[in-house]
């Protein structure tokens, strides 16, 4: 569904909440909407600015299932397809996200907010960068958090060597933007997916669901016509401390010297709505982290019967992942391992299940390892590998990738035990009433 699609079915159930109460950029609507647990939510009537503000659209797998069209069951499933299934665009000549362009920017107007109390400033947390590797002449999509300098200023947070950052290098260290607030669930998703280079990742989006183009009205890139704000600009090649910002863990990522951007021209729709979303919780989590369960799933399918793969939210839904598998043969359940961590280079501890664990009940995965796994025989222990710059145990010494120990566990039955017990057994149901009468 589009983004006003969506809100207006979310509407429709009484699903979402309506702040009508004047309210502050300055931590108040962080705290609102974490006090509501990131439920769906419009603020309509900010202090200090004119456009509402929607977030939480992204909070739990069972919405973006609901945005998508899918059953919850199925969501990996549908991801994988669209990846493995891309299509292009169509390219629109007019668009909803130009309904008003304004060239003299200021920043100051939108709902830029402010969300703890350590971050180094107002945030945008929520908009889609895209720029164009000038090699490849492909554009690439991704998510870069901004935070607010000056009315046409930001410096983003440029993870090293993915998409934007090589497009950057490319280009000398200067590169136009564009930025875009305000998307379907799709194009949330499509952007923070890593496709491999030289693939645009709206034709991820527009493989989930038909997600039409525009070009830019100063910038040589195109932006969903749908997007309710876009800011087009250019990386300077100027920088700036960037942060603390909280993150994924729940803890603040680390001041850092970060490319500044500069914005030359806003676009927007008349009545446009501005998204949020609570920098690491449940809606940053799940955005981070789904779409790199479809990339474990293909890695391990390519090994074995890969069944379902879920990143969890203990590990921030980003480091941990749960992969389930129909084992066919002995070495499956490692194989799996090796697999996952190739299918997302961040991960950091792995546990593969059977088919007849419920991934969904950290009971029952606990349990598959507490009766189908064996310390000196079933784990991978991969020392000194690059891992993820979010975990604050690794190795993060400045100016060199994060450098962390991988561990995997096999918790799957021997394959040569697989006629003894390893099911769980259970009592049978009575009828509770005829027991409680009398
Ligand atoms: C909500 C959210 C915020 C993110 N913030 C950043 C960020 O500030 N900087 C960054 O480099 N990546 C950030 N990411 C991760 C990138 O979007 C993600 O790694 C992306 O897939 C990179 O794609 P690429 O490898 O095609 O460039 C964020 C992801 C999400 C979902």
């Amino acid at each position: 569904m589009k983004f006003r699609e969506f809100i207006n079915y979310l509407d429709t159930k009484n699903k979402l909440i309506h702040i009508k109460k004047p309210v502050s950029l300055e931590f108040e609507m962080a705290n609102i909407m974490a006090t509501f647990n990131e439920r769906p939510i419009i603020f309509e009537n900010i202090k200090e600015s004119s456009f509402p503000v929607v977030g939480g659209l992204c909070s739990s797998r069972n919405l973006i299932a609901k945005a998508l069209e899918v059953s919850e069951k199925n969501l990996v499933k549908k991801l994988c397809n669209a990846i493995n299934n891309l299509k292009k665009p169509e390219i629109v000549e007019t668009a909803p996200c130009q309904e008003i362009v304004e060239t003299s920017p200021d920043l100051y107007k939108l709902p830029i907010m402010r969300y703890m109390p350590k971050d180094g400033g107002r945030y945008i947390p929520s908009g889609i960068s895209v720029v164009r590797d000038p090699e490849l002449n492909v554009q690439n999509v991704s998510f870069h958090r901004l935070m607010l300098l000056d009315k046409n200023h930001f410096v983003a947070r440029i993870v090293e060597n993915r998409g934007t950052d090589t497009a950057l290098k490319k280009a000398g260290g200067e590169l136009e933007i564009a930025i875009c607030i305000g998307n379907s669930t799709a194009v949330m998703l499509a952007a923070a997916t890593s496709l491999s280079h030289g693939v645009d990742e709206f034709y991820l989006a527009n493989a989930i669901e038909p997600t039409p183009l525009v070009k830019c009205k100063t910038v040589n890139l195109y932006v969903p016509a749908d997007s309710e704000f876009v800011l087009e600009g250019k990386i300077t090649k100027e920088m700036h401390d960037e942060g603390p910002f909280l993150d994924l863990t729940t803890t603040y990522d680390k001041i850092r010297k970060q490319p500044i951007i500069e914005i030359t021209c806003i676009t927007h729709r008349k009545d446009a709505i501005w998204q949020t979303l609570l920098p690491g919780l449940n809606e940053h989590r799940n955005l981070m982290g789904m779409p790199r369960e479809p990339t474990i799933f293909n890695e391990v399918s390519k090994v074995c019967k890969c069944v379902n793969v879920q990143l969890t939210s203990g590990g921030g839904n980003w480091l941990h992942a749960i992969i389930q598998i129909h084992k066919e043969k002995e070495e499956d359940g490692k194989q799996a391992i090796q697999a996952a961590f190739k299918g997302h280079s961040s991960l950091k501890h792995c546990v593969v299940i059977d088919d007849d664990i419920d991934i969904d009940n950290p009971a029952s995965v606990e349990w598959a390892i507490a009766t189908r796994f064996q310390g000196d025989k079933d784990m991978i222990i991969m020392p000194n590998q690059p891992g993820s710059s979010l975990d604050p145990s690794a190795d993060l010494t400045e100016g060199k990738k994060a450098i962390t120990c991988k561990v995997g566990i096999d918790a799957t039955i021997p394959f040569d035990k697989k006629d003894k017990s390893f099911k769980p057994e259970s009592y049978k149901k009575v009828n509770m009433k005829e027991y409680l009468q009398g």
